[in-house]
Protein backbone atom coordinates (compact mmCIF):
# COMPACT_ATOMS: atom_id res chain seq x y z
CA UNK A 1 0.00 0.00 0.00
CA UNK A 2 1.05 3.30 -1.14
CA UNK A 3 0.28 6.20 1.33
CA UNK A 4 -0.58 9.71 1.13
CA UNK A 5 2.16 11.94 0.85
CA UNK A 6 0.14 14.59 2.77
CA UNK A 7 -0.03 11.62 5.60
CA UNK A 8 4.04 10.83 5.13
CA UNK A 9 5.01 14.72 5.26
CA UNK A 10 2.46 15.03 8.57
CA UNK A 11 4.20 12.16 9.94
CA UNK A 12 7.68 13.16 9.55
CA UNK A 13 6.94 17.46 10.60
CA UNK A 14 4.42 16.22 13.30
CA UNK A 15 5.42 18.04 16.28
CA UNK A 16 2.99 16.02 18.79
CA UNK A 17 2.05 12.76 17.69
CA UNK A 18 -1.39 11.19 19.61
CA UNK A 19 -1.59 7.41 18.88
CA UNK A 20 -4.46 6.06 20.25
CA UNK A 21 -5.13 2.25 20.47
CA UNK A 22 -7.72 -0.61 20.93
CA UNK A 23 -7.98 -4.23 21.40
CA UNK A 24 -6.86 -4.30 17.41
CA UNK A 25 -3.79 -4.22 18.21
CA UNK A 26 -2.48 -7.11 19.94
CA UNK A 27 -4.85 -9.32 17.82
CA UNK A 28 -2.05 -10.03 15.69
CA UNK A 29 -0.50 -11.35 19.06
CA UNK A 30 -3.17 -14.01 19.48
CA UNK A 31 -4.76 -12.10 21.91
CA UNK A 32 -9.21 -11.69 20.80
CA UNK A 33 -10.42 -8.67 20.78
CA UNK A 34 -13.95 -7.84 22.35
CA UNK A 35 -16.31 -7.55 20.01
CA UNK A 36 -15.28 -9.32 16.68
CA UNK A 37 -18.07 -11.59 16.07
CA UNK A 38 -17.58 -15.37 17.42
CA UNK A 39 -14.02 -14.51 18.02
CA UNK A 40 -14.38 -11.42 20.36
CA UNK A 41 -14.59 -11.85 23.93
CA UNK A 42 -18.10 -10.60 24.14
CA UNK A 43 -18.97 -12.78 21.70
CA UNK A 44 -17.97 -15.72 24.00
CA UNK A 45 -18.49 -14.25 27.77
CA UNK A 46 -21.25 -12.14 29.31
CA UNK A 47 -19.70 -8.71 29.46
CA UNK A 48 -22.00 -8.17 32.04
CA UNK A 49 -21.35 -11.07 34.34
CA UNK A 50 -17.75 -10.38 34.20
CA UNK A 51 -16.85 -7.02 33.46
CA UNK A 52 -18.94 -4.91 36.38
CA UNK A 53 -18.14 -4.06 40.34
CA UNK A 54 -21.51 -5.92 40.42
CA UNK A 55 -20.69 -8.88 39.06
CA UNK A 56 -17.53 -8.82 41.17
CA UNK A 57 -19.72 -8.73 44.26
CA UNK A 58 -21.90 -11.55 43.19
CA UNK A 59 -19.43 -13.69 42.45
CA UNK A 60 -15.87 -12.88 42.86
CA UNK A 61 -13.83 -16.15 42.44
CA UNK A 62 -16.00 -16.37 38.78
CA UNK A 63 -14.58 -12.77 37.86
CA UNK A 64 -11.20 -13.33 39.25
CA UNK A 65 -10.80 -16.62 37.40
CA UNK A 66 -11.26 -14.98 34.21
CA UNK A 67 -8.91 -12.36 34.85
CA UNK A 68 -6.02 -14.65 35.73
CA UNK A 69 -7.09 -16.63 32.52
CA UNK A 70 -6.78 -13.54 30.07
CA UNK A 71 -3.68 -12.57 32.09
CA UNK A 72 -1.92 -16.08 31.59
CA UNK A 73 -3.12 -15.56 27.91
CA UNK A 74 -1.32 -12.20 27.78
CA UNK A 75 1.58 -13.43 29.48
CA UNK A 76 2.20 -16.16 26.63
CA UNK A 77 1.95 -13.49 24.10
CA UNK A 78 4.86 -11.58 22.32
CA UNK A 79 4.07 -7.94 21.44
CA UNK A 80 3.92 -7.73 17.69
CA UNK A 81 5.22 -5.62 14.14
CA UNK A 82 2.51 -3.03 15.52
CA UNK A 83 3.34 -2.36 19.14
CA UNK A 84 6.77 -2.20 18.45
CA UNK A 85 6.67 0.03 15.41
CA UNK A 86 4.63 2.19 17.84
CA UNK A 87 7.25 2.23 20.34
CA UNK A 88 10.18 3.09 17.32
CA UNK A 89 7.76 6.38 16.48
CA UNK A 90 8.45 7.88 20.09
CA UNK A 91 11.95 7.98 19.13
CA UNK A 92 11.49 9.14 15.31
CA UNK A 93 9.33 12.29 16.63
CA UNK A 94 9.73 14.51 18.81
CA UNK A 95 6.46 14.25 21.18
CA UNK A 96 4.28 11.30 21.20
CA UNK A 97 1.66 10.40 23.51
CA UNK A 98 0.05 6.64 23.35
CA UNK A 99 -3.13 6.22 24.75
CA UNK A 100 -4.38 2.38 25.02
CA UNK A 101 -7.43 1.16 25.79
CA UNK A 102 -5.83 -1.88 26.19
CA UNK A 103 -5.04 -3.69 29.62
CA UNK A 104 -2.34 -6.32 28.64
CA UNK A 105 0.63 -4.41 28.60
CA UNK A 106 1.74 -5.15 25.51
CA UNK A 107 3.05 -1.88 24.31
CA UNK A 108 5.08 -1.26 27.46
CA UNK A 109 6.85 -4.85 26.22
CA UNK A 110 7.51 -3.47 23.46
CA UNK A 111 9.74 -0.55 25.05
CA UNK A 112 7.26 2.16 25.02
CA UNK A 113 8.65 4.90 27.14
CA UNK A 114 5.05 6.19 28.36
CA UNK A 115 1.95 4.63 28.16
CA UNK A 116 -1.61 6.40 29.10
CA UNK A 117 -3.59 2.93 30.05
CA UNK A 118 -7.41 4.47 30.28
CA UNK A 119 -8.90 1.07 30.87
CA UNK A 120 -6.43 -0.04 33.95
CA UNK A 121 -3.79 -3.19 33.50
CA UNK A 122 -4.17 -6.80 33.74
CA UNK A 123 -0.65 -6.85 35.63
CA UNK A 124 -1.60 -4.05 38.50
CA UNK A 125 -4.63 -5.73 40.76
CA UNK A 126 -5.49 -3.78 43.78
CA UNK A 127 -7.24 -4.24 47.17
CA UNK A 128 -11.29 -3.28 46.36
CA UNK A 129 -11.98 -2.22 49.94
CA UNK A 130 -8.55 -0.29 50.72
CA UNK A 131 -7.07 0.14 47.20
CA UNK A 132 -3.51 -1.00 48.39
CA UNK A 133 -1.81 -2.82 45.17
CA UNK A 134 -1.82 -6.23 45.25
CA UNK A 135 1.47 -7.91 43.76
CA UNK A 136 0.80 -11.28 41.70
CA UNK A 137 3.20 -14.16 41.53
CA UNK A 138 4.47 -13.34 37.48
CA UNK A 139 2.94 -16.83 36.35
CA UNK A 140 -0.90 -16.97 36.92
CA UNK A 141 -2.40 -20.10 37.94
CA UNK A 142 -2.72 -22.69 35.17
CA UNK A 143 -6.34 -22.11 34.35
CA UNK A 144 -8.70 -24.48 31.47
CA UNK A 145 -9.56 -22.42 28.93
CA UNK A 146 -11.90 -20.02 29.41
CA UNK A 147 -11.17 -19.79 32.67
CA UNK A 148 -12.09 -21.53 36.08
CA UNK A 149 -13.84 -19.72 39.17
CA UNK A 150 -10.91 -18.62 41.34
CA UNK A 151 -11.11 -17.27 44.64
CA UNK A 152 -9.55 -13.96 44.71
CA UNK A 153 -6.57 -13.38 47.65
CA UNK A 154 -7.15 -12.04 50.54
CA UNK A 155 -5.86 -7.64 51.14
CA UNK A 156 -2.44 -8.34 52.69
CA UNK A 157 -3.39 -4.74 54.67
CA UNK A 158 -7.02 -4.69 55.27
CA UNK A 159 -8.43 -8.34 54.85
CA UNK A 160 -10.32 -7.26 51.72
CA UNK A 161 -11.26 -8.99 48.43
CA UNK A 162 -8.39 -8.54 45.67
CA UNK A 163 -9.78 -7.10 42.42
CA UNK A 164 -8.40 -6.83 38.93
CA UNK A 165 -6.68 -3.59 38.35
CA UNK A 166 -9.03 -2.97 35.07
CA UNK A 167 -12.28 -0.37 34.56
CA UNK A 168 -14.92 -2.11 34.55
CA UNK A 169 -18.11 -0.98 33.03
CA UNK A 170 -19.82 1.99 34.95
CA UNK A 171 -16.91 3.06 36.89
CA UNK A 172 -14.76 6.08 35.80
CA UNK A 173 -11.36 6.16 34.46
CA UNK A 174 -8.57 7.03 36.42
CA UNK A 175 -8.67 10.94 36.89
CA UNK A 176 -5.01 12.28 36.14
CA UNK A 177 -4.77 9.16 32.95
CA UNK A 178 -7.93 10.95 31.48
CA UNK A 179 -7.16 14.26 31.82
CA UNK A 180 -3.42 13.73 30.51
CA UNK A 181 -5.48 11.92 27.54
CA UNK A 182 -7.23 15.01 26.83
CA UNK A 183 -4.65 17.72 26.86
CA UNK A 184 -2.32 15.73 24.56
CA UNK A 185 -5.71 15.32 21.72
CA UNK A 186 -6.26 18.99 22.65
CA UNK A 187 -2.44 19.88 21.69
CA UNK A 188 -1.85 17.35 18.99
CA UNK A 189 -1.12 17.75 15.23
CA UNK A 190 -1.28 14.49 14.24
CA UNK A 191 -3.51 11.57 15.89
CA UNK A 192 -3.68 7.58 14.62
CA UNK A 193 -6.57 5.74 15.64
CA UNK A 194 -5.43 2.34 15.01
CA UNK A 195 -7.40 -1.07 15.82
CA UNK A 196 -10.55 0.43 18.14
CA UNK A 197 -14.13 -0.02 17.51
CA UNK A 198 -15.04 3.64 18.98
CA UNK A 199 -18.08 2.77 20.16
CA UNK A 200 -16.54 2.91 24.10
CA UNK A 201 -16.80 6.24 25.68
CA UNK A 202 -15.43 8.42 27.29
CA UNK A 203 -12.16 7.52 24.88
CA UNK A 204 -14.23 7.63 21.39
CA UNK A 205 -13.89 11.62 22.00
CA UNK A 206 -10.41 11.65 21.72
CA UNK A 207 -10.08 11.79 18.50
CA UNK A 208 -12.98 13.64 17.40
CA UNK A 209 -11.42 16.47 20.56
CA UNK A 210 -8.37 15.89 18.01
CA UNK A 211 -10.02 16.74 14.85
CA UNK A 212 -11.87 19.71 16.37
CA UNK A 213 -8.96 21.97 17.49
CA UNK A 214 -7.30 20.91 13.28
CA UNK A 215 -5.24 17.88 13.71
CA UNK A 216 -4.87 15.50 10.91
CA UNK A 217 -6.90 11.90 12.27
CA UNK A 218 -5.90 9.17 10.61
CA UNK A 219 -7.90 5.28 11.12
CA UNK A 220 -6.27 1.64 11.25
CA UNK A 221 -8.76 -0.56 11.15
CA UNK A 222 -9.26 -3.85 9.09
CA UNK A 223 -13.20 -2.52 9.20
CA UNK A 224 -15.19 0.50 8.66
CA UNK A 225 -16.14 1.99 12.02
CA UNK A 226 -17.71 4.81 13.76
CA UNK A 227 -14.48 6.92 13.30
CA UNK A 228 -14.72 6.44 9.11
CA UNK A 229 -16.65 9.94 9.51
CA UNK A 230 -14.68 11.84 11.46
CA UNK A 231 -10.96 10.77 10.44
CA UNK A 232 -9.60 12.38 7.16
CA UNK A 233 -7.39 9.58 6.17
CA UNK A 234 -8.74 5.92 6.67
CA UNK A 235 -6.31 2.97 6.13
CA UNK A 236 -8.15 -0.12 5.78
CA UNK A 237 -5.76 -3.12 6.97
CA UNK A 238 -4.28 -4.82 10.54
CA UNK A 239 -1.89 -3.11 13.21
CA UNK A 240 0.95 -5.31 12.23
CA UNK A 241 1.42 -4.83 8.61
CA UNK A 242 0.35 -0.96 8.00
CA UNK A 243 1.93 0.16 10.92
CA UNK A 244 5.78 -0.80 9.74
CA UNK A 245 5.32 -0.46 6.21
CA UNK A 246 4.14 3.73 7.14
CA UNK A 247 7.36 4.09 9.22
CA UNK A 248 9.57 2.57 6.35
CA UNK A 249 7.50 5.13 3.91
CA UNK A 250 7.98 7.94 5.94
CA UNK A 251 11.88 7.45 7.08
CA UNK A 252 13.27 5.33 3.65
CA UNK A 253 16.40 6.19 4.57
CA UNK A 254 17.22 5.11 8.43
CA UNK A 255 17.83 1.39 9.30
CA UNK A 256 14.30 -0.18 9.38
CA UNK A 257 12.71 -1.44 12.12
CA UNK A 258 14.32 -2.99 15.04
CA UNK A 259 14.20 -7.03 14.21
CA UNK A 260 11.24 -9.03 16.03
CA UNK A 261 12.05 -11.48 18.51
CA UNK A 262 12.84 -14.66 16.58
CA UNK A 263 9.93 -16.24 18.07
CA UNK A 264 7.31 -14.02 17.16
CA UNK A 265 4.19 -15.79 16.25
CA UNK A 266 0.38 -15.47 17.54
CA UNK A 267 0.73 -17.68 20.63
CA UNK A 268 -3.19 -18.84 21.34
N1 LIG B 1 -5.34 -4.53 13.35
C1 LIG B 1 -6.08 -3.38 13.50
N2 LIG B 1 -7.39 -3.39 13.88
C2 LIG B 1 -7.97 -4.59 14.09
C3 LIG B 1 -7.28 -5.81 13.94
C4 LIG B 1 -5.90 -5.74 13.56
N3 LIG B 1 -5.17 -6.84 13.42
N4 LIG B 1 -8.15 -6.85 14.22
C5 LIG B 1 -9.34 -6.27 14.56
N5 LIG B 1 -9.23 -4.92 14.46
C6 LIG B 1 -10.25 -3.91 14.76
C7 LIG B 1 -11.68 -4.38 14.62
O1 LIG B 1 -12.15 -4.17 13.29
C8 LIG B 1 -12.41 -3.48 15.61
O2 LIG B 1 -12.84 -2.27 14.99
O3 LIG B 1 -10.10 -3.59 16.13
C9 LIG B 1 -11.35 -3.16 16.66
C10 LIG B 1 -11.54 -3.83 18.01
O4 LIG B 1 -12.71 -3.30 18.57
P1 LIG B 1 -13.24 -3.80 20.00
O5 LIG B 1 -13.22 -5.26 20.06
O6 LIG B 1 -14.53 -3.10 20.23
O7 LIG B 1 -12.13 -3.26 21.01
P2 LIG B 1 -11.90 -1.78 21.57
O8 LIG B 1 -12.29 -0.75 20.60
O9 LIG B 1 -10.52 -1.74 22.10
O10 LIG B 1 -12.94 -1.78 22.82
C11 LIG B 1 -12.94 -0.67 23.66
O11 LIG B 1 -14.43 -1.78 25.19
O12 LIG B 1 -14.95 -3.80 26.01
C12 LIG B 1 -14.40 -2.61 26.35
O13 LIG B 1 -12.80 -2.07 27.97
C13 LIG B 1 -12.97 -2.75 26.78
O14 LIG B 1 -11.07 -1.40 26.16
C14 LIG B 1 -12.20 -2.07 25.66
C15 LIG B 1 -13.20 -1.10 25.10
Amino acid sequence: MLFPPTLLNRLRETRHLVVLTGAGVSQESGIPTFRDALTGLWARFDAEQLATPEAFLADPALVWGWYEWRRGQVLRCQPNAGHRTIAELARRVPRLTLITQNVDGLHERAGSPAVLALHGSLHRPHCADCGQAHPLPDAPSALPDGGACLPPPRCGACGGLVRPGVVWFGESLPVEVWQAAQSAAGACDLLLSVGTSSLVSPAAELPVMAADQGALVVQINPAVTALNAVAQINLRGTAARILPELLAQAWPDDDAMPAPPAQEAPCC
